[in-house]
């Protein structure tokens, strides 16, 4: 069975609260179940996580080296600021989606460029929660191509 860690980064604990006519009403909790549903229905094994600290963030995805076979992320701000996580994608190994719920193009520019962006198979933005879903879509079909074109 395919396994993959579905992997939330800072202030992503307070979906549901946080500014909701940016990220929506439900809460991570709510996503989650979501997620799981969607992938239950695909035979995609899910975990998921959540951390509020750029260490927590690499640890996880060190540690999805021994069990995941690809990670979809929301590394929330630290797309924008961290060097730490570009190398922890590059060091795993592993295909990582990048995710937004916003759309990070038509807010402010320094949330237009991402340092990850260039280590990760691709970049999802502006769906909302369905962001998720579309990069557990699109990681599906990236492992199980095995490669990009073709
Ligand atoms: C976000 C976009 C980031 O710029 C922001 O810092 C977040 C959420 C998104 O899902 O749209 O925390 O990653």
């Amino acid at each position: 069975m395919t396994t993959f860690l579905v992997l939330h980064g800072p202030n992503l604990n307070l979906l549901g609260q946080r500014e909701p006519e940016i990220y929506g009403s439900l809460t991570l909790d709510a996503i989650n179940r979501r997620l799981q549903e969607y992938a239950g229905q695909r035979a995609i094994s899910l975990r998921t996580s959540q951390s509020n600290h750029e260490g927590g963030l690499v640890d996880a995805l060190h540690d999805a080296m021994t069990w995941a076979d690809g990670i979809v992320f929301n590394p929330g701000a630290y797309t924008h600021t961290s060097y730490a996580l570009r190398d922890a994608i590059s060091g795993t190994g592993l295909p990582v989606v990048e995710v937004h719920m916003s759309n990070v193009h038509a807010r402010e520019v320094f949330r237009h460029r991402s340092l990850l962006a260039p280590v990760c198979v691709g970049q999802i933005v502006g769906f909302g929660w369905r962001s998720y879903l579309l990069g557990i879509e699109a990681l599906w079909n990236y492992v199980s191509c095995g490669e990009k074109t073709g």
